[in-house]
Protein backbone atom coordinates (compact mmCIF):
# COMPACT_ATOMS: atom_id res chain seq x y z
CA UNK A 1 0.00 0.00 0.00
CA UNK A 2 1.48 3.48 -1.13
CA UNK A 3 0.48 6.84 1.28
CA UNK A 4 0.19 9.60 -1.01
CA UNK A 5 -0.16 12.96 0.65
CA UNK A 6 -0.08 14.80 -2.53
CA UNK A 7 -2.43 15.63 -5.67
CA UNK A 8 -0.43 15.57 -8.49
CA UNK A 9 1.45 11.63 -7.84
CA UNK A 10 -1.72 10.36 -6.79
CA UNK A 11 -3.19 11.53 -10.41
CA UNK A 12 -0.29 10.22 -12.05
CA UNK A 13 -1.14 6.55 -10.59
CA UNK A 14 -4.22 6.62 -10.98
CA UNK A 15 -3.73 7.63 -14.84
CA UNK A 16 -1.22 4.92 -15.41
CA UNK A 17 -4.04 2.14 -13.86
CA UNK A 18 -6.34 3.91 -16.36
CA UNK A 19 -4.31 3.44 -19.13
CA UNK A 20 -4.07 -0.22 -18.46
CA UNK A 21 -7.67 -0.68 -17.86
CA UNK A 22 -8.17 -0.92 -13.92
CA UNK A 23 -11.49 -0.18 -12.57
CA UNK A 24 -10.61 2.80 -9.43
CA UNK A 25 -12.75 2.69 -6.36
CA UNK A 26 -12.53 5.10 -3.85
CA UNK A 27 -13.83 4.82 0.00
CA UNK A 28 -14.28 8.09 1.69
CA UNK A 29 -13.06 8.15 5.07
CA UNK A 30 -12.12 10.76 7.90
CA UNK A 31 -10.30 7.38 9.57
CA UNK A 32 -10.73 6.63 13.62
CA UNK A 33 -11.46 3.24 11.46
CA UNK A 34 -13.45 0.96 12.78
CA UNK A 35 -14.91 -2.32 11.33
CA UNK A 36 -18.14 -0.47 9.89
CA UNK A 37 -15.17 1.10 7.43
CA UNK A 38 -13.63 -2.16 6.30
CA UNK A 39 -16.60 -3.03 5.64
CA UNK A 40 -17.33 -0.74 3.34
CA UNK A 41 -13.49 -0.80 2.13
CA UNK A 42 -14.04 -4.77 1.49
CA UNK A 43 -17.02 -4.06 -0.65
CA UNK A 44 -15.18 -1.96 -2.84
CA UNK A 45 -12.26 -4.05 -2.80
CA UNK A 46 -14.70 -6.84 -4.34
CA UNK A 47 -15.82 -4.60 -7.14
CA UNK A 48 -12.91 -2.42 -8.42
CA UNK A 49 -9.54 -3.75 -9.55
CA UNK A 50 -7.79 -0.70 -7.53
CA UNK A 51 -8.66 0.81 -4.50
CA UNK A 52 -8.11 4.24 -2.97
CA UNK A 53 -9.29 4.86 0.84
CA UNK A 54 -9.07 8.76 1.45
CA UNK A 55 -8.69 10.04 5.37
CA UNK A 56 -9.41 13.54 5.68
CA UNK A 57 -10.83 15.11 8.79
CA UNK A 58 -12.97 17.78 6.90
CA UNK A 59 -13.34 20.94 8.65
CA UNK A 60 -16.26 22.60 6.43
CA UNK A 61 -18.53 20.05 8.17
CA UNK A 62 -18.03 20.82 11.23
CA UNK A 63 -20.07 23.50 12.80
CA UNK A 64 -18.95 26.05 15.34
CA UNK A 65 -18.29 24.09 18.99
CA UNK A 66 -18.43 21.06 17.07
CA UNK A 67 -16.02 18.28 17.44
CA UNK A 68 -13.09 19.04 14.83
CA UNK A 69 -10.43 19.77 17.39
CA UNK A 70 -10.97 16.31 19.40
CA UNK A 71 -11.91 14.07 16.49
CA UNK A 72 -10.03 11.47 16.79
CA UNK A 73 -6.76 10.67 14.54
CA UNK A 74 -5.23 7.84 14.46
CA UNK A 75 -2.94 7.71 11.15
CA UNK A 76 -0.84 4.55 12.45
CA UNK A 77 -3.44 2.13 13.20
CA UNK A 78 -5.44 3.44 10.63
CA UNK A 79 -2.63 2.79 7.34
CA UNK A 80 -2.52 -1.14 9.52
CA UNK A 81 -5.84 -1.82 9.19
CA UNK A 82 -6.25 -0.96 5.47
CA UNK A 83 -2.63 -2.27 4.54
CA UNK A 84 -4.54 -5.97 5.60
CA UNK A 85 -7.49 -5.29 3.01
CA UNK A 86 -4.75 -5.04 0.37
CA UNK A 87 -5.59 -1.55 -0.40
CA UNK A 88 -3.67 -0.24 -3.40
CA UNK A 89 -3.08 3.68 -2.29
CA UNK A 90 -4.15 5.24 0.83
CA UNK A 91 -5.11 9.00 0.34
CA UNK A 92 -4.01 11.63 2.92
CA UNK A 93 -4.28 15.07 1.91
CA UNK A 94 -3.51 17.90 3.83
CA UNK A 95 -5.89 21.22 3.79
CA UNK A 96 -3.93 22.66 1.23
CA UNK A 97 -4.24 19.54 -1.43
CA UNK A 98 -7.96 20.11 -0.45
CA UNK A 99 -8.97 23.54 -1.20
CA UNK A 100 -5.92 25.06 -2.62
CA UNK A 101 -7.54 28.53 -2.19
CA UNK A 102 -7.77 28.03 2.14
CA UNK A 103 -11.18 26.95 3.29
CA UNK A 104 -12.32 30.24 4.16
CA UNK A 105 -12.24 30.74 0.36
CA UNK A 106 -13.39 27.48 -0.94
CA UNK A 107 -16.61 27.32 -3.03
CA UNK A 108 -18.94 25.41 -1.50
CA UNK A 109 -21.29 22.92 -3.37
CA UNK A 110 -25.16 23.32 -1.95
CA UNK A 111 -26.44 19.84 -0.87
CA UNK A 112 -29.95 21.58 -2.12
CA UNK A 113 -32.86 20.89 -0.24
CA UNK A 114 -31.62 17.57 1.85
CA UNK A 115 -29.20 20.20 3.51
CA UNK A 116 -31.73 21.75 5.88
CA UNK A 117 -34.35 18.65 6.95
CA UNK A 118 -33.21 15.88 9.54
CA UNK A 119 -29.37 16.39 10.62
CA UNK A 120 -29.27 19.28 8.37
CA UNK A 121 -32.03 21.32 10.46
CA UNK A 122 -29.37 21.07 13.60
CA UNK A 123 -26.07 21.09 11.48
CA UNK A 124 -26.27 23.81 9.00
CA UNK A 125 -23.98 23.57 6.56
CA UNK A 126 -23.11 19.94 7.29
CA UNK A 127 -23.70 18.58 3.96
CA UNK A 128 -22.65 21.21 2.19
CA UNK A 129 -19.62 20.86 3.87
CA UNK A 130 -19.58 17.15 2.83
CA UNK A 131 -20.57 18.25 -0.82
CA UNK A 132 -17.87 20.00 -0.92
CA UNK A 133 -15.20 17.91 0.32
CA UNK A 134 -16.47 14.86 -2.11
CA UNK A 135 -16.53 16.49 -5.11
CA UNK A 136 -12.79 17.66 -4.52
CA UNK A 137 -11.98 14.01 -4.08
CA UNK A 138 -13.77 12.56 -6.86
CA UNK A 139 -11.83 15.53 -8.85
CA UNK A 140 -9.09 14.01 -7.48
CA UNK A 141 -9.44 10.55 -7.93
CA UNK A 142 -12.16 10.29 -10.87
CA UNK A 143 -13.23 6.75 -9.58
CA UNK A 144 -15.52 4.53 -11.53
CA UNK A 145 -17.66 3.72 -7.89
CA UNK A 146 -17.24 5.08 -4.15
CA UNK A 147 -19.00 3.78 -1.05
CA UNK A 148 -20.48 5.17 1.93
CA UNK A 149 -21.74 3.96 4.63
CA UNK A 150 -25.73 3.53 4.79
CA UNK A 151 -25.78 4.76 8.61
CA UNK A 152 -25.35 8.10 7.38
CA UNK A 153 -28.06 7.79 5.21
CA UNK A 154 -28.93 11.47 4.68
CA UNK A 155 -25.44 11.64 3.83
CA UNK A 156 -25.17 9.25 1.04
CA UNK A 157 -28.51 10.66 -0.71
CA UNK A 158 -26.68 14.13 -0.59
CA UNK A 159 -23.78 12.77 -2.82
CA UNK A 160 -26.19 10.74 -5.24
CA UNK A 161 -27.79 14.14 -5.62
CA UNK A 162 -24.33 15.50 -6.30
CA UNK A 163 -23.03 12.86 -8.64
CA UNK A 164 -26.68 13.28 -10.64
CA UNK A 165 -26.68 17.15 -10.80
CA UNK A 166 -23.00 17.27 -11.92
CA UNK A 167 -23.57 14.53 -14.40
CA UNK A 168 -20.40 12.51 -12.91
CA UNK A 169 -19.57 8.92 -13.44
CA UNK A 170 -19.15 7.65 -10.73
CA UNK A 171 -21.22 4.55 -9.32
CA UNK A 172 -22.45 5.44 -5.64
CA UNK A 173 -22.94 2.46 -3.31
CA UNK A 174 -24.44 2.04 -0.24
CA UNK A 175 -22.47 -0.46 2.82
CA UNK A 176 -24.26 -1.99 5.37
CA UNK A 177 -24.46 -0.51 8.81
CA UNK A 178 -22.16 -2.62 10.97
CA UNK A 179 -23.37 -2.80 14.55
CA UNK A 180 -22.05 -4.12 18.07
CA UNK A 181 -23.42 -6.88 19.75
CA UNK A 182 -26.20 -4.99 21.61
CA UNK A 183 -27.12 -3.46 18.36
CA UNK A 184 -25.46 0.17 18.80
CA UNK A 185 -24.14 1.02 15.36
CA UNK A 186 -20.34 1.41 15.12
CA UNK A 187 -19.12 4.82 14.44
CA UNK A 188 -16.22 7.11 15.58
CA UNK A 189 -18.23 8.94 18.14
CA UNK A 190 -18.96 5.62 20.71
CA UNK A 191 -15.48 6.53 21.82
CA UNK A 192 -16.94 9.55 23.79
CA UNK A 193 -19.27 7.77 25.25
CA UNK A 194 -18.69 6.88 29.14
CA UNK A 195 -19.27 3.53 30.49
CA UNK A 196 -22.71 4.33 31.18
CA UNK A 197 -23.66 5.83 28.46
CA UNK A 198 -22.46 3.34 26.41
CA UNK A 199 -25.08 1.07 28.59
CA UNK A 200 -27.84 3.00 27.17
CA UNK A 201 -27.08 3.57 23.80
CA UNK A 202 -28.42 0.49 21.65
CA UNK A 203 -31.56 1.93 23.02
CA UNK A 204 -31.49 4.21 19.75
CA UNK A 205 -31.57 1.16 17.67
CA UNK A 206 -34.07 -0.76 20.14
CA UNK A 207 -36.88 1.98 19.18
CA UNK A 208 -36.18 2.24 15.65
CA UNK A 209 -36.78 -1.63 15.56
CA UNK A 210 -39.68 -1.00 17.97
CA UNK A 211 -41.06 1.62 16.18
CA UNK A 212 -40.39 -0.58 12.63
CA UNK A 213 -42.51 -3.34 13.67
CA UNK A 214 -45.53 -1.69 14.81
CA UNK A 215 -45.80 0.42 11.22
CA UNK A 216 -45.08 -2.88 9.75
CA UNK A 217 -48.05 -4.43 11.30
CA UNK A 218 -50.06 -1.37 9.88
CA UNK A 219 -50.79 0.41 12.98
CA UNK A 220 -52.83 3.62 12.10
CA UNK A 221 -51.35 5.39 14.64
CA UNK A 222 -48.11 6.14 12.85
CA UNK A 223 -47.39 9.99 14.50
CA UNK A 224 -48.13 8.41 18.55
CA UNK A 225 -45.62 5.55 17.46
CA UNK A 226 -43.01 8.34 16.52
CA UNK A 227 -43.81 10.73 19.52
CA UNK A 228 -43.82 7.41 22.04
CA UNK A 229 -40.23 6.47 20.47
CA UNK A 230 -39.13 9.81 21.25
CA UNK A 231 -40.64 9.81 25.25
CA UNK A 232 -39.24 6.41 25.12
CA UNK A 233 -35.91 8.12 24.44
CA UNK A 234 -35.55 10.84 26.71
CA UNK A 235 -36.31 8.87 29.42
CA UNK A 236 -33.85 6.52 28.69
CA UNK A 237 -31.70 9.80 29.16
CA UNK A 238 -30.89 10.97 25.27
CA UNK A 239 -31.91 14.45 24.36
CA UNK A 240 -33.73 13.61 20.97
CA UNK A 241 -33.25 16.14 17.78
CA UNK A 242 -35.92 13.85 15.88
CA UNK A 243 -37.00 10.35 15.07
CA UNK A 244 -38.97 10.49 11.57
CA UNK A 245 -40.49 7.90 9.07
CA UNK A 246 -39.96 9.33 5.44
CA UNK A 247 -39.79 8.26 2.48
CA UNK A 248 -35.98 6.20 1.55
CA UNK A 249 -36.52 7.52 -2.19
CA UNK A 250 -35.52 11.08 -0.86
CA UNK A 251 -36.26 11.65 2.58
CA UNK A 252 -39.82 13.96 1.95
CA UNK A 253 -42.52 13.02 4.38
CA UNK A 254 -43.90 9.55 4.18
CA UNK A 255 -47.71 9.28 3.30
CA UNK A 256 -49.82 6.00 3.72
CA UNK A 257 -49.44 4.88 -0.32
CA UNK A 258 -45.58 4.76 0.61
CA UNK A 259 -43.94 0.64 0.98
CA UNK A 260 -40.06 2.22 0.64
CA UNK A 261 -39.72 3.48 4.21
CA UNK A 262 -36.88 5.21 6.54
CA UNK A 263 -37.08 5.48 9.85
CA UNK A 264 -34.48 8.02 11.28
CA UNK A 265 -33.56 9.52 14.14
CA UNK A 266 -30.43 11.42 15.87
CA UNK A 267 -30.10 12.20 19.46
CA UNK A 268 -27.37 13.76 22.39
CA UNK A 269 -26.06 11.14 24.84
CA UNK A 270 -24.54 13.43 27.31
CA UNK A 271 -22.11 15.36 24.99
CA UNK A 272 -22.22 12.84 21.92
CA UNK A 273 -24.52 13.06 19.12
CA UNK A 274 -25.44 9.82 17.46
CA UNK A 275 -27.12 8.82 14.79
CA UNK A 276 -29.13 5.80 13.35
CA UNK A 277 -31.84 4.44 10.88
CA UNK A 278 -33.58 1.37 9.72
CA UNK A 279 -34.81 1.32 5.96
CA UNK A 280 -37.55 -1.38 5.20
CA UNK A 281 -40.37 -1.78 2.82
CA UNK A 282 -43.96 -2.93 3.39
O1 LIG B 1 -18.72 10.02 6.34
C1 LIG B 1 -17.62 10.59 6.45
O2 LIG B 1 -16.68 10.10 7.07
C2 LIG B 1 -17.46 11.98 5.84
O3 LIG B 1 -18.63 12.70 5.94
C3 LIG B 1 -16.94 11.94 4.40
C4 LIG B 1 -17.92 11.22 3.47
C5 LIG B 1 -15.59 11.26 4.35
C6 LIG B 1 -16.77 13.37 3.84
O4 LIG B 1 -15.86 14.11 4.58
Amino acid sequence: MHVIDAVEPLQSKIARWKSQGHTVGLVPTMGDLHEGHLNLVRQARAKADRLVVSIFVNPLQFGPGEDFDRYPREPEADSGLLEKEQVDVLFTPGEAAMYPQGTQAVPQLSAGELANILCGASRPGHFDGVATAVNRLFEIVQPDLAVFGLKDYQQLLVIRRLVAERGLAVDILGGTTCREADGLAMSTRNRYLNAGERAVAARLYAELQAAAALIKADSPARVQILERAVENLAAAGFRPLYFELRRAADLSVAGEQDRDLALLTAAYLGETRLIDNLLFSL
